[in-house]
C-alpha cells in the first residue's frame, strides 16, 4: 500500500509490529520516543482494545534511549509506559531501559539478540541518540547533545532540559536482524532524501542504516526503501 498520510503510516507500523510479536511472541523489539512514533502506539493501543487476543505478555521492550539527570516525568520511561506499556499486556519486568540497565547490549545478546528495532529520524539524521559523527562501531553509550536536537526537543520537558543522554550504538542497531525506520512531514524530507539517497557517511548516522540487509524506510511524504526486496523509491523529493 502507497502511504499516503500519517494515520496509515502509524497503521502500517503498527500491522507490522502486530505481525512480529504473532510470529514471536516473545520477540525483543527495540523502540522509540519522539513524536513521530505516537501515531503508531495510539493505534497499537486501539488494537489491543478491539482484539483480546492480543498477547505482548512475552514480548521484550528495549528502549533506545533515555536523558540522563530526567526528572522521572520527563523521562522516556515515562513516556514508553503512558504511551504503550501501560496501554497493553506488556509486562514491566520485560521493559528495559538503557539508563537502568549495565550492560545493555550484553543483555539484549543474552535475551537472543533484536529481533526489531523502530527508529524515528532526528532533524540532524541522528538515529536514537546517535548524533553525528557517532563511530559506526559503537555500543550503548553516553553523548551530549547536539544544539539542533535540544531545540527541536526543547517543549518536551516541563523541568530543566537535559543535554547528556544514554544511547544503543549504531553497531546495536545494525545487529537488529529487522529495521523499519519511520519519518514524518517535510521538516523530515530533506534529511531522509540525504541519509537514503546520498553517501553513507558518520555525519548523518542515519545513513549507515543503508548497509543493513533488512531496512524498511516509510514516510508518509512519498519515500520508501526496502533493502530486502532490492531499492524500491517512490519518491517526488
Ligand atoms: C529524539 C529521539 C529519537 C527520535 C528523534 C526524532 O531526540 N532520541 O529516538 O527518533 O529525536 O523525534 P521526533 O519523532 O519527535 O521528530
Amino acid at each position: 500500500m502507497h502511504i499516503q498520510t500519517y494515520d496509515q503510516l502509524s497503521e502500517q507500523v503498527a500491522l507490522k509490529l502486530i505481525a512480529t510479536v504473532n510470529e514471536k511472541p516473545n520477540a525483543c523489539l527495540a523502540l522509540p520516543t519522539g513524536k513521530t512514533p505516537l501515531g503508531t502506539y495510539q493505534t497499537l493501543t486501539r488494537h489491543f482494545r478491539q482484539d483480546p487476543a492480543l498477547d505482548w505478555s512475552k514480548t521484550r521492550c528495549f528502549a533506545l534511549d533515555e536523558y540522563l539527570e530526567i526528572k522521572e516525568s520527563d523521562s522516556f520511561q515515562t513516556f514508553l509506559l503512558e504511551h504503550l506499556y501501560q496501554k497493553s499486556n506488556i509486562a514491566i519486568e520485560n521493559t528495559f531501559s538503557p539508563a537502568q540497565v549495565v550492560n545493555y547490549d550484553e543483555v539484549i545478546e543474552q535475551m537472543g539478540g533484536l529481533d526489531l528495532t523502530l527508529l524515528g529520524i532526528g532533524r540532524n539524521g541522528h538515529i536514537a541518540f546517535n548524533e553525528p559523527e557517532t563511530c559506526p562501531v559503537s555500543f550503548t553509550h553516553c553523548t551530549w547533545l547536539e544544539k539542533s536536537t535540544l531545540d527541536a526537543n526543547r517543549s518536551d520537558f516541563t523541568g530543566k532540559q537535559p543535554d547528556k543522554a544514554i544511547t544503543v550504538g549504531i553497531e546495536t542497531i545494525m545487529r537488529s536482524r529487522r529495521i523499519i525506520l519511520i519519518a514524518s512531514g517535510s521538516s523530515k524530507r530533506d534529511i531522509v532524501k540525504q541519509a537514503f539517497s546520498g553517501e553513507v557517511t558518520s555525519r548523518i548516522p542515519a545513513s549507515f542504516l543503508q548497509r543493513h540487509p533488512n531496512l524498511q524506510v516509510l514516510t508518509d511524504f512519498g519515500f520508501s526503501l526496502d533493502t530486502t526486496n532490492s531499492w524500491q523509491q517512490s519518491s517526488s523529493l
